[in-house]
């Protein structure tokens, strides 16, 4: 099949070179030009584990290629959307400009019979809304539009999008139908659970799934706050419910709240959804509401920890991407922690593999470090934000020296609490 992917960012650019990687022929597109020079180069602009390398072997073998101008979709027999959808300034519904934007540059281009597919997330209704501007663009064309929401992870986007537990294809239309069944044919080969359900109903499992997954994080995380009040550890108590198979052990993880680029933006997306619809999702709205609070929270417990004051201290933040292997800044917990630590009148030293560069557009008055041992070098406290594995094995002897004062902060509960006090060290972990 030949693929158009508009859009070469986290999705766009690992969905190109995975269908390249199936057989498919595959243009990534992306309106940035320094972007598309840079992967035309061989330089991938974002760091996601095993890109570079399928990336690199799908061009080599013809099937990838990347291109600036929109005038490459003309023989695609599908093209996906797989531009940003974020929150809108001001009223936190879903930014759909990228993806209208798109929609309206490709419309004059496209062929009669392509199907057109949204990879990025969008609202209820978005696909309807696309339908009608290429109805109203090309009256001559009958091109079916496709809800097809992508569930990959960052940081383990590959294996998620050549391994995906399900795959969700939303449309009525039989021949649309049949290109995503043909596209996808590698994946389904290994009886894959290929879904197909109306557009509507596609749109809204994306924000339900990520609704949901936010919530047991949040739920976990409440009942971390109890464990700490009345001495339990939420580490066994996580693992005691997970292994119910009702509830499965996974984002049982108690930390700093969720962040990254897709569940604030699309729990705050599907709340504007509903209220539109006249509809009060009082759960979603909590944890919202609850997610936030959290990670400024974090940071009193480094306050708390260095007895009550961080004035004139110094705090060692390891890890600043939302979560371990991506480069992604985007709503990660650290912004917050990092934010209020310096109001509460801290300096802060920090350090992350990958996640530097992007931290830089962010944070502003944080000193970087590329080696841990650098940032803890004169630091009061040591408050692990990301878990890296490169953080999982500190040298705790040398950490101790190297801090003035024993406080180490573990916000994701990677080090066991008798290691650390083992090497002379306060630990302050979450909910134990
Ligand atoms: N990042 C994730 O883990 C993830 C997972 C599942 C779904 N999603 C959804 O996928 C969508 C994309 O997310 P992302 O993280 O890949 O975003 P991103 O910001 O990394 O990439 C978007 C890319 O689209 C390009 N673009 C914007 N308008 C364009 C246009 N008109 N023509 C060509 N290129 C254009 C941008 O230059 C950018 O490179 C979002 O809706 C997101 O919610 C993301």
């Amino acid at each position: 099949m030949r693929v158009t992917m508009i859009g070469a960012g986290y999705v766009g650019l690992v969905s190109g070179a995975c269908f390249a990687d199936f057989g498919h022929q595959v243009t990534c597109i992306d309106k940035d030009a320094g972007r598309v020079a840079a992967l035309n180069r061989g330089e991938i602009p974002i760091f996601e584990p095993g890109l570079a390398d399928l990336v690199e072997a799908n061009v080599r073998q013809g099937r990838l290629e990347f291109a600036a101008e929109t005038a490459r979709v003309r023989d695609a027999d599908a093209v996906f959307i797989a531009v940003g959808t974020p929150s809108r300034r001001g009223d936190g519904h879903a930014d759909l400009s990228f993806v209208y934007d798109a929609v309206r540059e490709i419309a004059p281009l496209l062929s009669r019979t392509t199907v057109v597919v949204t990879k990025s997330t969008v609202p209820v209704g978005t696909g309807d809304e696309i339908e009608h501007i290429l109805r109203e663009k090309r009256p001559d064309a009958d091109v079916q539009v496709v809800s097809n929401p992508e569930f990959l992870r960052e940081g383990a986007a590959i294996r998620d999008f050549k391994h995906p537990d399900r795959i969700v294809v939303g449309t009525d239309d039989e021949r649309a139908r049949a290109v995503l069944a043909e596209i996808y044919r590698p994946l389904y080969l290994n009886e894959l659970p290929i879904i197909f359900v109306t557009r509507r109903t596609a749109e809204l499992i994306k924000y339900a799934a990520n609704a949901f997954l936010a919530t047991k994080i949040t739920f976990i995380n409440e009942i971390a706050d109890l464990c700490e009040r009345v001495g339990a550890d939420v580490q066994e108590v996580a693992r005691g419910m997970g292994l119910d198979n009702r509830i499965g052990g996974k984002f049982l993880h108690a930390g700093p709240g969720f962040g990254g680029s897709c569940f604030p933006k699309d729990a705050t997306a599907l709340l504007k959804t509903a209220q539109d619809h006249g509809v009060a999702l009082r759960i979603v709205e909590t944890v919202s509401s609850v997610n936030e609070q959290r990670k400024r929270a974090m940071a009193r417990k480094v306050v708390t920890a260095l007895d009550g004051s961080v004035r004139g201290k110094t705090v060692a933040v390891l890890g600043l991407t939302f979560k371990p292997n991506t480069d992604d800044m985007r709503d990660s917990p650290a912004i917050a922690v990092i934010r209020a630590l310096q109001d509460a009148g801290a300096t802060v030293h920090a350090t992350d593999p990958e996640g530097i560069e992007q931290a830089r557009l962010v944070l502003e008055d944080v000193t970087y470090f590329n080696d841990p041992y650098e940032a803890i070098a004169g630091a009061d406290a040591i408050a692990i934000v990301t878990e890296w594995n490169a953080y999982r094995a500190l040298d705790l002897a040398r950490v101790r020296t190297l801090l003035t004062a024993p406080v180490f902060v573990d916000l994701r509960n990677i080090y066991t609490p008798d290691e650390v006090t083992g090497a002379g060290l306060a630990y302050y972990g979450v909910g134990r």
